[in-house]
């Protein structure tokens, strides 16, 4: 970071002070607030940290208002065209794009972590077969932490590369079994003959009877559904993995925390939420009485797949999402009426004064659960998908964290509007 000839200047209580102005790379400049308490006495206020950067980071970039998403400087779309899962892997972990040796020696490595200890099979029976997949991945990704102690000391960076692997090579096979137990089907054991996509696919579709014929067109719409997903700056789940990574808890605690923050209707549970959406409408006749709701502001119903926090324009990520529904369409002879449903709402919402206002277009969940749905995934596998794929930007942005020398165990304050001290009174006397 750069400290910038400008600086801010505060006047509290009839005080001025000036404070650095620090420059990233790209993107807004900040204001380095970290003297201000001990200057003034007074915190900053910042509800959902819509003015506040959490943290100095080298990995994604996003420009809301352009509408561009940059991975270590390199645009989604080309990624999502020219790349695969592995090689974004790469390059979000390391910085930079592989050789060929280094991708093929890094999905070695991957490959050869995908079988889980045989114990945590044990797990599954435990819950209910209707258990959303996500309070599955929830419970099992945290109960790794109780199976692979070589792997938790945090200050041992080899340590800490062994668990990230680990994760990222194991979140598929969890994934898979959570769908198979849903369905009362046998578990597979990974084939490591596979691409990490294909693997997860016929994990979750093949049975033990018979070869899985892997469709060379979904293996590819889901690896770039993979792309699309890995990472996205300090977003919800993944300032939830710093957060609890930052007392210095193991990484599969902290990815298991960033899983249960994802899960949320706001956040990855989004994907499920839209496609259910798109159901309900059902037909293009129906979509302006879903439009109406969403601007009623009596009602809490809001277009899912739709807005976002950073995104004031086409969520780059959608754009590449809607191109692929058509390939897989294709490829599958589909033909879901829901994608129709969906391309109307689009138009009729980028049309509405009150959409166009507030700047809310469709994000990275309006598309994908179409996707998801043609392969045969049900609807509660999405977010399961999201966080499969998210697993490597939280861990690249954990393992960026704790190698930061500046790193401190995150603690927020407070606007405390409770009583103020007063004496306890005996509950006879109350
Ligand atoms: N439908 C209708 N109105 C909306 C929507 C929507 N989907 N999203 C935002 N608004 C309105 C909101 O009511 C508010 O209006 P007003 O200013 O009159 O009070 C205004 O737009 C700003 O909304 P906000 O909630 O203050 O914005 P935010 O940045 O806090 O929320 C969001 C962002 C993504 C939570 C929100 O847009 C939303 O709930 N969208 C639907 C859920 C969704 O698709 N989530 C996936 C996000 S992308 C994937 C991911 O990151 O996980």
């Amino acid at each position: 970071m750069l400290v910038s000839e400008n600086k801010a200047t505060l006047t509290v209580g009839g005080k001025e002070r000036t404070y650095d102005v620090l420059s990233g790379s790209c993107g807004p400049d900040v204001i380095d607030i970290r003297k201000l308490y001990g200057d003034t006495g007074c915190f900053t206020y910042d509800p959902g940290y819509k003015s506040t950067a959490s943290c100095e980071s080298a990995l994604t970039y996003i420009d809301g208002e352009q509408g561009v998403l940059l991975h270590r400087g390199y645009p989604i779309g080309q990624l999502a065209e020219h790349s695969s899962f592995m090689e974004v892997a790469y390059l979000l972990l390391n910085g930079e794009l592989p050789s060929q040796q280094e991708l093929d020696e890094f999905t070695w490595t991957i490959t050869r972590h995908t079988m889980l200890h045989e114990q945590l099979a044990t797990f599954y029976r435990g819950f209910r077969r209707d258990a959303h997949p996500m309070a599955i991945m929830c419970g099992v990704v945290g109960a790794l932490s109780a199976f692979y102690h070589d792997s938790t000391d945090i200050s041992d960076p080899e340590h800490r590369i062994i668990s990230s692997h680990r994760l990222i090579a194991k979140m598929p096979t969890i994934a898979a079994m959570a769908y198979k137990y849903s369905i009362g089907q046998p578990f597979l054991y990974p084939d490591n003959s596979l691409s990490y996509t294909g693997n997860f696919l016929r994990m979750t579709f093949g049975v033990p009877a018979e070869e899985y014929d892997l469709h060379p067109a979904v293996e590819k719409a889901v690896d770039r559904i993979f792309i699309l997903h890995a990472d996205h700056e300090q977003n919800a789940s993944t300032s939830t993995v710093r957060l609890a990574g930052s007392s210095g808890a193991n990484p599969f605690a902290c990815i298991a925390a960033g899983i249960a923050c994802l899960w949320g209707p706001a956040h990855g549970g989004a994907n499920e939420a839209a496609l259910n959406m798109l159901r309900e409408i059902g037909t293009p006749d129906r979509i302006q009485h879903y439009i109406d709701r969403a601007k009623d502001k009596n009602d809490p119903f809001r277009l899912m797949g739709f807005g976002h926090r950073v995104y004031k324009n086409y969520d780059p990520r959608a754009t590449v999402m809607q191109k692929t529904v058509r390939e897989v369409f294709d490829a599958l002879k589909v033909d879901d009426p829901v994608f129709e449903t969906a391309l109307r709402l689009e138009e009729i919402a980028l049309n509405d004064d009150y959409f166009r206002e507030k700047k809310l277009f469709p994000n990275v969940d309006f598309y994908s659960g179409i996707i998801l749905s043609a392969i045969g995934f049900p609807t509660t596998m999405f977010t399961a998908l999201f966080a499969l794929a998210r697993t490597v930007g939280w861990v690249a942005q954990w393992n960026e964290m704790i190698s930061d020398p500046d790193q401190v165990i995150g603690r927020p304050r407070q606007l405390y509007t409770g009583p103020t001290e007063r004496d306890y009174v005996p509950i006879g006397s109350r």
